[in-house]
């Protein structure tokens, strides 16, 4: 990476103002998932241990702008204290008189989080008065929000180009850039990318980027359909994004011809399970391709599970992203459940894994196996930019490292 990072600053006695991507499921004001908090520990142990003061910001939600209590970062404070065996004191608000004269006050080792950020409509303008407000209540600007760094918001990008000389990545940031890095380089081959999920449309970049340096495409979940279609073949109920269709259809060309030497073999389910509704009541397994009219796709069918699972087990590096079907019905959950397993298996034999994707990672929670992967990665719609071929607003704010 061309960027500063944590190991590159000064930190010590600093007040270090550190961009985290604490926006995690809430129910009943209990933090419920704390994966994104946990993932954050090695750079706020290190700021801690280098006798940093260490100020916490993040976004929480989408609350338009205003304070609303449903918004506030309170329950992470609370966990993030349990996880980090320290009192962290919640601030009222980001910004102003009050919280500057908090953090002047704070002592080394002492832990602040600041409240939501997007209770300023100023945050997501990215806005440069605001930007420079956060920027003043630090010395050294560190981002390990790696599930936000596709934003350029005045808390990702805004502040880092105010302490431009200090703005470094933390330890979080680093390992997602080096993991999925790996899959936009030369990776190892064979290269399995596995994709699911509802919609052809939030994966497309990814597909495009990643086509010339793969060797299979695995395709299931409800974008499944969407090809299935467009290749002609009846698909009944099931969810197919109609105007989408030339979409696919291109893909599949773009497979075929885009290195003439070694086509990318382009994977779509040969049997499923189907049932009348979504619910899946009547969940059963259909062994033709083609879904018979009133039925609907749930999930993959065994012969696609073993199938996929062949190719994933002979694979040196897999990307998987998206769920296989509608797996939190019991009734459709096979698909993902296998594919999980097989991802760790192949794991376990030496290949390099990546899981990105909510639904995915939930899956793989659920499975027990989150351990077994190379690197699960802690951004949805970040990890996508990123593998789609995007700049990230939030790395590329960060000062550039000088050469060693
Ligand atoms: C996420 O959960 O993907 C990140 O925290 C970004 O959230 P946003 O989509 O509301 O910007």
């Amino acid at each position: 990476m061309d960027k500063l990072t944590i190991d590159d600053v000064t930190l010590q006695e600093k007040r270090v103002l550190t961009r985290v991507d604490f926006n995690v499921p809430l129910e009943n004001g209990v933090v419920t998932d704390d994966t994104r908090i946990r993932a954050a520990l090695p750079t706020m142990q290190k700021i801690l241990k280098d006798n940093g003061k260490l100020i916490l910001m993040s976004h929480f939600g989408r609350p338009k702008g205003k304070p609303e209590a449903k918004y506030s970062l309170a329950p992470v404070a609370k966990r993030l204290s349990e996880l980090i065996g320290r009192p962290v004191k919640m601030a009222p608000d980001c910004l102003g008189g009050e919280i500057e004269a908090l953090v002047n006050a704070m002592a080394p080792g002492e832990i602040v989080l600041l409240e939501n950020v997007r209770f300023h409509p100023e945050e997501e303008k990215n806005d440069a008065e605001f930007s420079k407000k956060l920027a003043a209540l630090g010395e050294v600007y560190v981002n390990d929000a790696f599930g936000a760094a596709h934003r350029a918001h005045a808390s990702t990008h805004g502040v880092a180009k105010v302490l431009k000389d200090v703005a470094a990545a933390g330890y979080l940031m680093k390992a997602e850039l080096s993991a999925l890095g790996k899959l936009i380089s030369e990776a190892p081959r064979p290269y399995v990318v596995i994709l699911g999920g509802a919609k052809v449309s939030d994966k497309i970049d990814v597909i495009h980027n990643l086509i010339t340096k793969i060797s299979h495409l695995l395709i299931g979940g409800g974008m499944a359909y969407t090809f299935l279609k467009a290749q002609g073949h009846e698909v009944g109920n099931s969810l197919v994004e109609i105007e989408k269709l030339d979409i696919a259809l291109n893909v599949m060309k773009v497979a075929e011809f885009s290195n003439p030497r070694k086509p990318v073999k382009l994977e779509l389910p040969a049997d499923h399970v189907i049932a009348s509704s979504v619910e899946g009541t009547d969940a059963m397994p259909h062994k033709q391709v083609a879904i018979p009219a009133g039925k609907l796709a749930g999930d993959i069918g065994p012969k696609t599970i073993e199938h996929f699972r062949n190719l994933i087990l002979q694979a040196k590096t897999i990307l998987w992203n998206g769920p296989m079907g509608i797996f939190e019905k019991e009734a459709f959950a096979t698909g993902t459940m296998k594919i999980a397993e097989a991802v760790a298996e192949a794991t376990s034999k030496g290949a390099f894994s990546v899981v990105g994707g909510g639904d995915s990672v939930a899956a793989l929670g659920r499975s027990g196996l989150t351990a077994k992967i190379s690197h699960v990665s802690t951004g949805g719609g970040a990890s996508l930019e990123f593998l789609g071929g995007k700049d990230l607003p939030g790395v590329e704010a960060l000062t550039k490292a000088a050469k060693k």
